[in-house]
């Protein structure tokens, strides 16, 4: 017996619409990773579309060929990221939340992007192991406040090793006490304010050497 077409694609759109049931949404996925582990994660809601833009608006994509994100959590900037990143170029996430890695994984495909399980202490030789060299850009979403103590010096120092001259960190955070994180590892310091964010946030721009052209 044959099938028409218009019953396999009505077959087909009950299937994508069963899969979406099933597959969260982005919102839940980062509600669920909260409520397991809230002192990691850090917020209970994901960043604003305008503290994205302002965060990104520095960026000089055209001479970025590696960007890293610590703590992209379910990928609100992860997408952007890869919106505005050039056809070769590579985004590394790291995140030490597995939940939120293969989450990555499964909704966004993207060659340009690796998604790596572990933490952004580790970011030197995360690059080293992929031949990626240095780093253009680092963007940090990380609670630098609550992390374990240590932790928050290791990764401003680590990410001050990957970052090649004239690349930059770029840090959005709730309280403005990540500066004493970073401030002994970069030359200079950009400092910003978005109140339209839950929390409003404290952004930095941390350059090694000048801002890249
Ligand atoms: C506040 S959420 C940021 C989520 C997302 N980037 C946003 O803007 O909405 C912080 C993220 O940092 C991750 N994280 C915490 N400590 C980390 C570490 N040492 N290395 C990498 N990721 C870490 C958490 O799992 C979580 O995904």
């Amino acid at each position: 017996m044959s099938t028409s077409p218009a019953r396999t694609l009505k077959g087909s759109r009950r299937l994508q619409r069963r899969h979406d049931r099933r597959s969260p949404s982005p919102q839940w996925q980062f509600l669920r990773g909260f409520l397991k582990n809230p002192v990691m994660v850090g917020s209970i809601i994901p960043s604003s579309k305008v503290l994205i833009e302002k965060m990104l608006g520095p960026v000089d994509w055209a001479n970025t060929r590696v960007f890293v994100e610590y703590g992209p959590g379910v990928g609100t900037f992860t997408r952007p990221v890869l919106d505005r990143l050039g056809a070769d170029a590579t985004l590394v996430t790291i995140d030490t939340n597995p939940d939120f890695t293969r989450y990555l994984k499964e909704a966004i495909d993207d060659p340009r992007l690796v998604a790596v399980h572990g933490s952004a202490a580790d970011v030197e030789k995360i690059l080293a192991e992929r031949n990626l060299g240095s780093a253009d850009y680092v963007l940090s979403g990380l609670p630098f406040s609550t992390l374990p103590p240590g932790v928050g010096e290791d990764i401003a120092e680590a990410t001050a090793n990957v970052i090649r001259p004239g690349g930059a960190f770029l840090v959005y955070q709730f309280s403005p006490k990540v500066r004493q994180f970073i401030a002994p590892y970069f030359d200079r310091l950009v400092r910003g304010f978005e109140w339209i964010n839950v929390p409003p946030a404290v952004l930095f721009w941390a350059y090694k050497g000048e801002p890249a052209a």
